[in-house]
């Protein structure tokens, strides 16, 4: 039966059904946000207890020409990896902390440091500016 009633009720169905998928997907937007924005503000323990801690640029010095003059250059100039005296102006601290503990930028390694290693190396890659 075809009567234009009936075809008002499809319609409304039709509708409904677009409807709720359009709210499930809004919804589903909004959880991928809220777990986005609360992954990049959780602490990482490591970075907070790094950031705390007063840096030795001079031990940092000693700690980056083992470690990082391979690939950066014996004086921080660039070689494989690049050049890092403008790196503290361009990232934040936790970006570089992650840089170096992380390994998510191969060939970079990530290294198993201590924090007060790791904030050493922070406060040479300061006075490289
Ligand atoms: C095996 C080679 C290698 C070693 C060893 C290495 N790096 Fe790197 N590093 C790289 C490469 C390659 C990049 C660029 C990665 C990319 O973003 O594509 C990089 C990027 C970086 C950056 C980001 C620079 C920017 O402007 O994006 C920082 C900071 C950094 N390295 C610090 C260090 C420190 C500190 C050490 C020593 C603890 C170190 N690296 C050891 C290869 C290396």
């Amino acid at each position: 039966m075809n009567t234009p009633s009936s075809k008002a009720l499809i319609n409304q169905d039709k509708k409904i059904s677009s409807l709720r998928i359009f709210l499930l997907a809004t919804a589903t937007v909004a959880i991928l946000i809220l777990f986005w924005t609360m992954g990049s503000f959780k602490e990482d323990p490591f970075i907070t207890e790094t950031l705390s801690i007063q840096g030795e640029a001079i031990s940092g010095s000693k700690l980056f020409k083992i470690n990082c003059v391979g690939c950066h250059g014996i004086s921080a100039q660039g070689f494989v990896g690049p050049d890092l005296h403008e790196a503290t102006q361009e990232m934040s601290d936790k970006k570089i902390i992650n840089q170096v503990i992380r390994g998510l930028t191969p060939p970079m390694p990530s290294f198993e440091i201590e924090p007060q290693s790791m904030a050493d190396l922070l406060a040479y890659l300061h006075t490289l500016n």
